[in-house]
């Protein structure tokens, strides 16, 4: 293992925002026992450890990372029929669009509308990654972790992932141990199209039995419409979270903005729309500050114009955020994780 461990390694590159300075340790695991390994090793040294899937949904600190980064890159899926639909199992380094592309292709029902997140499989259920109106916290049945702290491997059910939006287990002080290394979801060879959400309806028009290749095709379409390609412009999908705020906030601010979004959640509360706040109360599409961009298509997306670093975007978005709480008096949450 000692032998594969890299010093000095830029993180930028395994990022999608193309940001981020240098790991001290980096290596990169493609098996549990690998997984095990290296942090076995960084306890060994005392170095912390940072867990680093696709890269896509964090902001890397310019300082970069004290510690090991472990990129995983755990893969295999195996697929299993049971009474109750299909099981598949894929490895937390898992491209997950991979996994959505292959899924579909064999028919089976349920991811389809996840198709084209950046992502890897590990980082699915830490986020509970959703798009139009489809959610993994619907899907996922288990989750095998490794906790560092106390070398055991452990499986939790979709229940006690503790799934909300955009948010579960994995991202609470308990999970600070643990590793994410498979994920099983449970899919459907008979099933029928999710295409309730505003974007999909519109595409398919009446047309209520597309099969979920597509569904796909049409996610995948409507997605590169709005979301900027990371590979020529970096960024790392929605930066901010869409506000969830309580029913008498709601009413307040629809009387001085009729349109504005709302959507009541399973709690009782009104989850609204930060791309809708930024594009018609503060007409900030395209706003640009130094290398830094809202992107014009979908200002929930901050886009690195080319050299951007961490502390630029940082700042930009607190600019933004402060614009937000003034005119709404709503405290803006980052959907992405900052290290
Ligand atoms: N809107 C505008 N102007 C725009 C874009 C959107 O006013 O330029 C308003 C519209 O009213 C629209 C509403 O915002 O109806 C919602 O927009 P959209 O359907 O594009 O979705 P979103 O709420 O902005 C969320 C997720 C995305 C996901 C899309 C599609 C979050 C933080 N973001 O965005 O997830 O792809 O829905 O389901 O929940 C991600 O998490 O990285 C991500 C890309």
């Amino acid at each position: 293992m000692t032998d594969t461990i890299q010093k000095d390694i830029p993180l930028a590159p395994y990022t999608t925002f193309g940001i981020g300075g240098v790991a001290d340790f980096f290596v990169s695991v493609d098996s549990f026992d690998a997984v095990r390994e290296a942090c076995q090793w960084a306890q060994a040294n005392n170095q912390p450890i940072q867990i680093l899937g696709h890269g896509s949904n964090v902001l890397i600190s310019d300082e970069g990372v004290r510690g090991l980064v472990i990129h995983m890159a755990v893969h295999g899926v195996t697929y299993t029929d049971t009474p109750a639909g299909v099981l598949v199992t894929a490895g937390a380094g898992v491209v997950f669009d991979d996994l959505v592309a292959d899924t579909v292709a064999r028919g089976l029902w349920g991811l389809e509308n996840l198709s084209a997140i950046p992502s890897s499989v590990g980082a699915a259920p830490v986020q509970n990654i959703g798009a139009y109106g489809a959610e993994v916290a619907t899907m996922i049945t288990e989750v095998a972790i490794y906790d560092y702290a106390t070398n055991e491997t452990r499986r939790l059910s979709g229940h006690e992932c503790a799934f909300g939006y955009r948010d579960s287990i994995f991202k609470k002080e308990v999970a600070a141990s643990w590793v994410v290394t498979q994920v099983t979801f449970l899919l459907h060879t008979e099933g029928g199209p999710n295409i309730a959400y505003k974007d999909l309806a519109h595409h398919f028009d009446g047309n209520d039995m597309p099969t979920c290749a597509h569904v796909r095709d049409a996610v995948i379409a409507i997605r590169s419409q709005k979301f900027p390609d990371w590979s020529t412009e970096g960024n790392a999908g929605s930066f901010f979270k869409n506000p969830v705020i309580p029913r008498v906030q709601y009413a307040e601010l629809i009387e001085r903005y009729p349109d504005m979004p709302g959507f009541p959640t399973d709690d009782g509360h009104i989850k609204t729309s930060t791309a809708w706040i930024l594009d018609h109360i503060l007409h900030s599409k395209g706003v640009q500050e130094g290398s830094v961009r809202l992107y014009e298509r979908q200002p929930l997306v901050l886009v690195n114009c080319g050299g951007a670093t961490a502390t630029e975007v940082a700042g930009f978005a607190q600019s933004i955020a402060d614009r937000v709480q003034e005119c709404c008096g709503i405290a803006l949450e980052w959907e992405v994780t900052q290290i």
